[in-house]
């Protein structure tokens, strides 16, 4: 997966400067730095054209070491109010040349990086991650065009034979904010026509059903899957599937993260 988190950063990750972003908006949040100390965000730089190209090139840099790193494909983290998805934004992005504005100039930053991490995969090789209805998350709120925008954005997608789009469904409630898609899937079906990715909060009993219901080919399972290395195999047999620990997400070193046992080593151990 290929991502910049943008102004969802601290002065702590670059040794003092302030995280790059469309525009100079802080995204009032609190953010842990690399000692785990969790410390107010600050108000990003807003980037240059040419900090933007620039940006643009680590993109395709990122593929390129990918590739040679012997990777099958990459999934371009467009989503979940990172770098990507604050040029998408009407409150993160407030610029006034080509890369705001329009829904074409909100867009023109993930195209340019879909471009250039295609010149080191086929298209057919690249997976992009979207999370249209993400309200209230590292200072991203939905607006009455975001819906529009995304229709937009998807429905250019259709010209790039991707491996699949991955989009959420929202991380919040929303379904009392008009203008946000509670369905995403739903929603979004009859406009992908490509391999379309789903997320949140599934399971394995509504894994299947968005699938059988026809408004998913796949399905992204995160906190199971970290905590069941063998998922697809429980899955498949019907087996239980084990907890997960909150408290070891996002910390460091392998506990909570490759130390959950699979089926059999659980078995063994009894
Ligand atoms: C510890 C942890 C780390 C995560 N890291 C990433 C990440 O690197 N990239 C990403 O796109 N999503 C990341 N996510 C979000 C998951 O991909 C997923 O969207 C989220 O957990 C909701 O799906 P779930 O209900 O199946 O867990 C992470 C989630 C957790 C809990």
């Amino acid at each position: 997966q290929l991502w910049h988190v943008g102004r969802t950063s601290l002065p702590d990750y670059h040794d003092g400067q302030l995280p790059w972003a469309p525009s100079a908006v802080n995204p009032e949040t609190e953010l842990r730095n690399q000692y785990g100390e969790k410390k107010q965000t600050a108000t990003p730089h807003a980037m240059t054209i040419e900090e933007i190209a620039q940006t643009v090139k680590e993109f395709g840099d990122a593929a390129a070491n990918a590739k040679k790193a012997g990777f099958d494909g990459v999934e371009i983290h467009s989503s979940n109010g990172y770098l990507i998805h604050q040029f998408f934004n009407n409150q993160s992005n407030l610029r006034t040349d080509e890369y705001g504005g329009s829904n074409e100039n909100k867009a023109r930053f993930f195209f340019e990086v879909l471009e250039a991490v295609a010149q080191s995969f086929p298209t057919n090789r690249i997976g992009c991650r979207l999370n249209p209805s993400l309200n209230g998350v590292f200072g991203i709120e939905g607006t009455p065009d975001t819906i529009p925008f995304f229709d937009y954005l998807i429905n250019r997608l259709n010209e790039y034979d991707l491996a699949y789009l991955h989009l959420s469904e929202p991380f919040t409630d929303v379904s009392d904010i008009e203008f946000l898609e509670s369905n995403i899937a739903k929603h979004y079906r009859p406009i992908y026509n490509g391999n379309l990715m789903i997320n949140n909060q599934f399971d394995r009993e509504t894994g299947n059903k968005v699938i059988e219901e026809g408004h998913a080919d796949l399905v992204a399972y995160g906190k199971l899957f970290i905590s069941n290395p063998d998922l697809a195999h429980r899955f498949k047999l019907k087996a239980e599937t084990a907890d997960w620990n909150m408290k070891t997400f996002y910390t460091q070193g392998r506990e909570g993260y490759t130390d959950y046992p699979t089926l059999e080593k659980e078995k063994a151990k009894n």
